[in-house]
């Protein structure tokens, strides 16, 4: 066999999602997936038929390339209502294979090598990668994790500069589960506007919130209409991970050269599946309430379990995630052994912290991640076997110090 050839640069520069990986392991090892954010109970029934209806009403050709328009105009309805943005269907959507795409495809279509990107940390860790595909250079700027993940406004500040072309921004965010405020939004945007940059804010987790807490898109904001592209999709407020549907919202001119990258990537989402998304825009206001009160019975239960187990927990505002400190149950293991000790030792999988940071960062050391979008036997199930991975340790700790 000849030796191999040598693949890109870019491919070379970023190693394969920790997520997913973790999601191979787990299913290899038997254990119980809290690590990908994906649900294991179904989607509403009404979309499945939508689904075959479609399937049945033969819409199984290329949609539009940039979305079916019955898709679009329901998309428009709901992010004037829900987001406060007003979109032309024509002009400023569109529709992308999940979120994704949605992504990497703005970054490619706006972006120019050299250019640098600013990712806030702990992040997603798709943005990394999607920076890179497009050729700009990702610099990561830390939350204050002490500080219930607040901005370093002083270090924002330091970091925007003349090469700074964009900000990517998630609310509610992954893994932290902050839902950014108004003040915050309004910083951010400030920082772009005065250095004439771009903000990329993914959205998808818009309607799973907590205890009171609003969502608030950055694109609504007067001064980033004209520099915002709000990424949304269909994935987690539906519990259509598989189906592979989300979109942009973005003005005509940012939208025609997303539209062109989206093209020649991916020509269209799968179109029957656009179709029942028009309908799941049409499900009533219980819906979204019922979720949120779903979502945060589920979050409360693994939330106490793990405290009382010893993790040391930050409680989210949204998403669907617990970003945990494990350093009480095990304080010399880095955050990968630790994870994969626990899915290979006690079948439960979680996401080890540092795949949240820059390479070059230690923040993530001692943290997990774990999901919370599973059925209730399926948390009841993880958390005993959590609790019988870490025999009365923790609990005589809290015993001896309180
Ligand atoms: C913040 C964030 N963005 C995007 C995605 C992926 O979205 P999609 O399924 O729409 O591609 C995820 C999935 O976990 C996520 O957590």
């Amino acid at each position: 066999m000849r030796s191999q050839l040598k693949v890109s640069r870019k491919a070379d520069s970023f190693t394969e999602s920790v997520i997913r990986g973790m999601t191979r392991l787990a299913s290899k090892c038997g254990a119980i997936n809290l690590a990908q954010g994906f649900p294991d109970f179904p989607c509403p029934e009404e979309l499945k038929q939508a689904a075959s209806r479609a399937i049945y009403e033969n819409h199984n050709q290329y949609s539009v390339t940039w979305g079916s328009p019955v898709l679009r105009e329901a998309i428009a309805t709901k992010v004037k209502k829900y987001n406060h943005i007003d979109a032309d269907p024509e002009k400023n959507i569109v529709v992308t294979c999940g979120t994704t795409e949605a992504m990497v495809a703005s970054q490619l279509a706006l972006l120019d090598p050299g250019e640098e990107i600013i990712i806030l940390s702990p992040h997603y860790e798709n943005y990394a990668p999607d920076a890179i595909i497009s050729g700009a250079k990702p610099r990561y700027l830390e939350l204050k994790e002490e500080e219930g993940f607040s901005l370093d406004e002083e270090k924002l500040k330091r970091a925007f500069n003349a090469k700074t072309r964009g900000l990517v921004l998630n609310t509610p965010n992954n893994p932290t589960g902050k839902v950014f405020t108004r003040r915050e939004l309004k910083f951010l945007a400030d920082l772009c506007h005065d250095y004439d940059a771009f903000c990329f804010t993914d959205e998808i987790y818009e309607h799973i919130l907590y205890d009171g807490h609003e969502h608030i898109s950055i694109g609504s904001l007067p001064s980033m209409r004209n520099r915002t592209v709000t990424i949304s999709g269909f994935s987690k407020t539906y519990s259509v991970t598989g189906w592979r549907v989300g979109y942009t919202l973005a003005e005509e001119n940012l939208s025609n050269a997303i539209k062109k990258i989206h093209d020649f990537l991916t020509v269209g989402a799968p179109h029957p599946l656009q179709i029942a998304c028009a309908q799941a825009l049409a499900l009533p206001e219980s819906y979204y309430s019922n979720l949120r009160q779903e979502y945060q019975r589920k979050r409360d239960l693994l939330l106490h379990s793990l405290e009382r187990i010893g993790f040391r927990c930050v409680k989210p505002e949204g998403a669907y995630y617990i970003w945990c400190d494990y350093s009480r149950l095990d304080s010399h293991s880095d955050d990968v052994k630790f994870a994969t000790n626990l899915v290979r030792k006690h079948g439960v999988a979680g996401v080890p912290g540092s795949s949240f940071y820059g390479t070059n960062s230690s923040s993530g050391e001692r943290r997990i991640r774990f999901t919370f979008s599973k059925k209730t036997e399926t948390l009841e199930e993880a958390c005993s076997r959590l609790e019988a991975s870490t025999p009365a340790k923790p609990r005589a700790y809290e015993q001896y110090i309180g």
